[in-house]
């Protein structure tokens, strides 16, 4: 009897751990064999490999395929190899995959995870909206002497290294700078406040980023039973409370009016001066097909939310790509003699004084960041998720609403068929003349379409301005323990990070 019970509950199990891992298999789709319960995911949740070093080992076994399937959990995803096809995903089919998908309920979604990374639907599009005129390059020229503030206090930080001749890990250095731009421009706080190690902004910098205990498990129970643990918030209470609570006394500071600090507070209260956010719906429709009218108000909450996401979407990215490139830089004294010279040169035309301008000019130094985050780019793969029945063009390979869709950018960027020597640094690819030559979607730093990066020429012009501050007065180079090859760490998310920093010596030039 207990032999007959025993097999009925494993045959119980299997069937329920197997469930729906047939659906690749009967659309004649190429995939990886799944395991029970666990999918493809064992290796990330064992956190032997990040996602993104799954997605390059799947690109990478199937070069004459142009989509595989996959699962993670009971999660199917397909992972996209044809840049054409990518290139519908993103751009010409979007109404099909708005989602990003981070969100494991449809309807009920915890306060800060209102943030435009992670919002779907009509949060994410009314956001935007209202949003986007906040990045114009105009607001940023206004927030740039911010930034000019926060690189030139780079200096000191690498004139201490440069003294006292120790290796100095990069990596934590331009971290510092970027917690001091986020601090100024997206907190609204001074300087004095990030200097002292123990205030709330520099905790709560540090628990953003660390994923503990806690928050795995809450998120497994989540993503298993989405129903049950939808009001179980994954984001602690040690980053919401603070978080809001620094928002708050920021606005109550500035008496819930712009400042004109031209921070990103003050381009949050002016978008709430414009009232409710009012828009056409992209979920819902009308009898006759036209887009019913959405709503969202701006509360407190909601602009809390959004100067999260300048955090955590603004942190991790410019900072690991600043430091990649003067990793990048300390292997190639010329390419690296090449930038300073050119800073150098434009520098001397505005009286040594870094601005927006300028930062323009240096083309060459963008060159070699473009090229550096070809090699290593921060996010290392990107995420839809279907929002409704597709056919893949040129297919008759339907997918279901609820697909996950991963696009494999580290596994493009480093493809032959794309890049010629894939694995060496040659800025000259991002050269006037032969930009326009990179086929479209092959090259995908900041995303693409309309969930593509928001911050892009933030990110963008603030990197740079820290890297041309440091490089105007100093120089890198490999220290003993610096690895030619930096290992990526297995143990990450949505981000690509470096295992063990990025160590290098720092110079003063002569
Ligand atoms: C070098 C710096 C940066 C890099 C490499 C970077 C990269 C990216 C990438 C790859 C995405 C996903 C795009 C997609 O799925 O197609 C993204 C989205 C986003 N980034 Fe950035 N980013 C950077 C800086 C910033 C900064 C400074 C901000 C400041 C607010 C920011 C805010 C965002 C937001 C809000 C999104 C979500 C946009 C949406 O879904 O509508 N990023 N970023």
């Amino acid at each position: 009897m207990l032999f007959v019970i025993v097999c009925c509950v494993a045959v119980v199990l299997y069937w329920y751990g197997t469930r729906g891992q047939d659906y690749w298999a009967k659309k004649g789709v190429p995939y990886e064999k799944p395991v029970p319960f666990f999918g493809n995911g064992l290796k990330q949740f064992t956190q032997k490999m990040s996602p993104a070093q799954v997605a390059v080992e799947i690109y990478r076994k199937y070069p004459n395929e142009r989509y595989v399937g996959s699962f993670f959990g009971s999660e199917k995803s397909l992972t996209i190899r044809d840049p054409e096809l990518i290139k519908s995903i993103m751009v010409s089919d979007f109404m099909y995959f708005h989602k990003r998908g981070l969100n494991t309920h449809d309807d009920v979604i915890e306060p800060l995870s209102k943030n435009l990374f992670v919002a779907d639907g009509d949060i994410w599009r009314l956001l935007r909206q209202r949003i986007t005129p906040a990045f114009s390059s105009g607001k940023l020229k206004a927030m740039f002497p911010l930034i000019v503030e926060r690189a030139v206090k780079v200096q000191d930080l690498a004139d201490k290294a440069a003294k006292t001749g120790a290796t100095v890990d990069v990596r934590d250095l331009m971290a510092r700078y970027t917690t001091d731009f986020i601090g100024a421009c997206g907190f609204g706080i001074d300087m004095e406040s990030l200097e002292d190690e123990n205030s709330v902004f520099r905790k709560l910098g540090r628990r953003i980023f660390i994923f503990t205990a806690r928050d795995i498990f809450i998120l497994m129970l989540k993503r298993t039973f989405p129903d049950t643990f939808k009001h179980l918030n994954l984001i602690s209470p040690e980053i919401e409370n603070p978080t809001l609570h620094l928002v708050q006394t920021v606005l109550k500071q500035r008496n819930y009016k712009p400042s004109g600090r031209n921070d990103f507070i003050d381009l949050l209260l002016d978008l709430k001066e414009k009232g409710k956010l009012v828009g056409e719906s992209i979920e819902h429709f009308k009898a006759d097909g036209t887009p019913k009218e959405a709503q969202l108000e701006m509360d407190d909450m909601l602009m809390a939310a959004q100067v999260f996401v300048f955090f955590a979407a603004g942190f991790e990215t410019s900072s690991s790509s600043t430091s990649y490139m003067l990793h990048q830089l300390a292997f190639h004294p010329e390419e690296q003699k090449k930038v300073q010279e050119e800073i150098d040169e434009v520098l001397s035309r505005y009286d040594n004084k870094l601005c927006y301008d300028a930062i323009r000019e240096m083309e060459y130094l963008e060159m070699a960041f473009l090229e550096s985050m070809r090699l290593f780019p921060s996010l290392g793969f990107l995420i839809r998720k279907c929002a409704k029945r597709y056919t893949l063009p040129g297919t008759d390979v339907t997918i279901d609403k609820g697909v996950s869709i991963i696009i494999p950018v580290q596994a493009i960027h480093t493809d032959e068929k794309y890049f010629e020597d894939p694995d060496k640094f040659i800025p000259e690819r991002f050269s006037p003349e032969r930009i326009k030559n990179i086929k479209k979607c092959t090259y995908l730093p900041f995303g693409d379409g309309p969930r593509a990066c928001i911050g892009e020429r933030l990110g963008l012009m603030q990197s740079l301005a820290g890297l041309a501050a440091l490089l105007h007065k100093y120089s890198v180079e490999p220290a003993p323990t610096t690895l030619r090859h930096p290992v990526s760490d297995p143990a990450v998310g949505l981000t690509q990070s470096i295992k063990g920093g990025l160590p290098l010596c720092i110079k003063a030039r002569a």
